[in-house]
């Protein structure tokens, strides 16, 4: 397989400097070091670099209030930060920071590119000051009535209760979080990146260049003109100034991403390379993987900086969604809200990384970390499973026939075993390449259970006080057939996978080392691999990740779900209110009447069939009890590829929906369903078992 070496730039965005990582960062840090590590141990040229995002106002606020300057809050946050990662086996090639010669010298010359392009311009607007802290205020920094509803305690940005958004001048008695001092509106002049210059540009650039869910939802911005977006904040800001301006930084959102520049080329010197031969190759490949929130600054703002300033392209942004914990937001109140530090007290990292690899897909779903079903998989698929191949072969070979392998020559059974292996390896990579991280989970545990029915079958157990030899072949091809497993697992498990090279004496593992089969040697000594977590470490870490609402500190853990209602001036890329893909809006408010008059009620699924010819939709009969029977098209296909798994299943319908003639048939009721059809989510099903027809209440 004399394949052709890839030269490979992989990045994850970089995070505040500002706040602790926790396991929702994890969701990206850790898929990308999947890939990352899958690619290195192809053989492939990969560097994965990533750095902490150190600019703007919220660092500035927090050094202010700790009497530290921001440089000395940046490089504790720094330390701490590389060791999370260290701790999880984050494998950066390097972990920098946006606050470094390397990334102010290339911000600078991308604003000159820029400004020679002519897509600078300079606009004025009114903004909030807060004459006590002598600053203007960012969107996150002043709180008021909301201008729509009159809900109290809004951001500067948008409603949490209405879901509008609006100006920060536009809140009524508006207070600086900062201080509680009232803010005045000044005005103040801003330089804006001219986005309209490369609609052509970026419309034919976005669709080959991340999945066709994020590229839609960003193409609908180009029906109208694209706005500028504001690149430069006033002094007192903590940041780069902008050359020729005084007094105005580099917005926090032009350097983080350039971040990614500064860092490659600082790992390149320290490397004796050259920039030039990894970023602007064309033969090599360069990648993102980031969170749906940031989707505009990667898809928008930085493919138009890359373009003026002469830079290559990304290839390819490869989006993820958030976590969710038990199903559920993560909740400061609720112990779901975990820090990395807090988990690695309590739990191994492994155990997450497996959960994680197990859950994760190429999408855009949201991702649940359900910790009751966490501790199941982690015992049952990765000690139980896969490791217990080699614990339990590895102690008795060393046991009882001094741990010496035996030879598989001529051993058919056993040689068609690892070739069973072996063969689904090319499988393996193809599910890596394309991040189907949880389908390469599956096949792992698939393979291993081929492993185990070989090892039941052969009970060496027994075999080992009547025929040792024979015993000795079992033991050896169980173990050989481990280490293809481990082998494969490696990207996900790369310290679990070095306890397990030791053991067989080795010193380095590629993708091919899966193609030996060792005989003869003596194991080494049998380091535990994996061993089973319990729920009381669990629920130790949730109680030491609690946190009463009193000081849950929201300011400055916003949520992820509110932190993307960037006002317009801000980063909102297009017209139309300011409103971003990904946001949630809330309806309109009902009374409590008109909620009333929805009769819901429990069917149970009878059948459930593809509808011929429709992309979309479900034919559901449900068993209603007392109303008898319902029939209901439902637009959820993409969700149940396979739906007569739903035959059994309770769900939630409204009952006294008119009932709709479609093409198909009638429908009479609507099925609940959680999320967007096609995207995460499902049905709503009640989970002790109610009967048919039961009112839900
Ligand atoms: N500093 C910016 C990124 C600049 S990149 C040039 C930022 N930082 S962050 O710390 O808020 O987030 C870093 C990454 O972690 C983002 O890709 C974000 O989507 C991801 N996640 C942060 N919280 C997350 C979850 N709860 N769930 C999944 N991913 C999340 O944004
Ligand atoms: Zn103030």
């Amino acid at each position: 397989m004399a394949e052709k070496k890839r030269r490979i730039v992989v990045t994850s965005a970089l995070p505040y400097a500002n706040g602790d990582i926790h396991l929702g960062h994890l969701v990206e840090y850790l898929q990308t070091d999947f890939w990352v590590r899958y690619q290195k141990l192809r053989g492939n040229e990969c560097v994965y670099v990533c750095a902490d995002d150190t600019h703007g106002t919220p660092v500035m606020i927090r050094a202010r209030k700790e009497g530290v300057t921001p440089e000395d809050l940046i490089a504790r946050m720094h330390a701490i930060h590389l060791k999370d990662f260290t701790d999880f086996q984050v494998g950066f090639d390097n972990y920098y920071s946006t606050n470094s010669p390397e990334n102010r010298d290339f911000s600078e010359r991308f604003y000159a590119a820029m400004e020679k392009s002519g897509g600078v311009a300079k606009r004025t607007s009114p903004q909030l000051y807060c004459e006590k802290c002598g600053m203007f205020l960012p969107d996150r920094f002043v709180k008021g009535v909301c201008p729509k509803c009159g809900a109290e305690g809004q951001y500067g940005d948008s409603c949490d209760r209405c879901g509008s958004t609006y100006a920060a001048e536009e809140l009524g008695s508006p207070r600086c979080t900062t201080c509680g001092g009232t803010p005045v509106v000044r005005d103040s002049e801003h330089l804006y990146f001219e986005l309209e210059p490369q609609h052509a540009f970026l419309e034919s650039w976005i669709p080959g260049h991340t999945t066709s869910d994020v590229s839609n939802k960003l193409l609908e911005w180009f029906r109208e003109p694209l706005r500028g977006w504001c690149i430069s904040r006033d002094a007192p800001y903590f940041g780069f100034e902008i050359p020729g301006h005084k007094d105005k930084y580099f917005y926090v959102w032009v350097d983080a991403p350039i971040g990614y520049l500064a860092s490659l080329k600082n790992w390149c010197e320290s490397r004796g390379e050259k920039f030039e031969d990894w970023w602007q190759n064309p033969e090599a490949e360069r990648y993102h993987f980031i969170g749906k929130d940031i989707i505009r600054f990667h898809c928008l703002f930085w493919p138009g900086m890359l373009n003026v300033a002469g830079f290559l392209q990304p290839d390819k942004i490869f989006v993820h969604g958030f976590l969710t914990v038990n199903g559920e937001k993560m909740s400061k109140s609720k112990g779901t809200f975990i820090n990395a530090r807090t988990y690695l007290d309590h739990l191994p990292p492994e155990a997450l990384r497996y959960y994680y690899a197990a859950k994760l897909g190429p999408t855009t779903d949201d991702m649940d970390l359900n910790l009751a079903d966490f501790v199941q998989r982690v015992n049952s698929d990765l000690v139980g499973k896969i490791t217990n191949i080699a614990s339990r072969s590895a102690q008795m070979l060393q046991k009882r026939l001094d741990g010496r392998l035996a030879s598989l020559d001529g051993c058919e059974e056993e040689l068609a075993l690892l070739e069973t292996l072996r063969a689904g390896g090319d499988q393996v990579a193809k599910l890596y390449e394309e991040r189907r991280f949880n389908q390469v989970v599956v096949e792992v545990c698939r393979l291993a259970d081929a492993a185990n029915a070989y090892f039941d079958r052969k009970e060496p157990w027994k075999s080992v006080k009547t025929d040792p030899e024979a015993a000795r072949v079992s033991l050896t091809a169980a173990l050989n057939a481990f280490r293809i497993l481990a082998i494969y697992l490696k990207p996900i498990l790369p310290a679990y996978a070095d306890r397990a090279m030791k053991l067989f004496g080795e010193t380095e593992w590629t993708w091919n080392s899966r193609l030996d089969t060792l005989s003869g040697l003596t194991l080494g000594e049998y380091e535990y691999l994996a061993s089973r977590i319990d729920a009381k470490q669990v629920d130790a870490m949730v109680a030491a990740a609690t946190v009463k609402p009193a000081d849950s500190g929201e300011v400055a853990h916003e949520s992820r779900a509110s932190k993307n209602k960037g006002k317009p001036s801000e980063c909102a890329a297009a017209s139309g209110g300011g409103q971003t893909a990904f946001q949630p809006q809330l309806k309109a408010e009902i009374a409590f009447a008109d909620f009333e008059k929805l009769d819901l009620r429990i069917g149970v699924v009878e059948s459930c069939e593809i509808v011929p010819k429709s992309s979309k939709l479900l034919k559901f009969v449900l068993d209603a009890g007392p109303l008898g029977r319902r029939t209901i098209f439902s637009g959820i296909r993409m969700a149940y590829p396979e739906p007569e798994k739903l035959v059994g299943r309770q769900v939630v319908f409204v009952a006294n929906l008119a009932p709709r003639k479609m093409s198909v048939g009638v429908s009479e009721g609507m099925i609940l369903f959680a999320g967007e059809p096609g995207e995460c989510g499902g049905v709503l099903s009640p989970s002790p078992s109610a009967a048919g027809g039961v009112p839900v209440t």
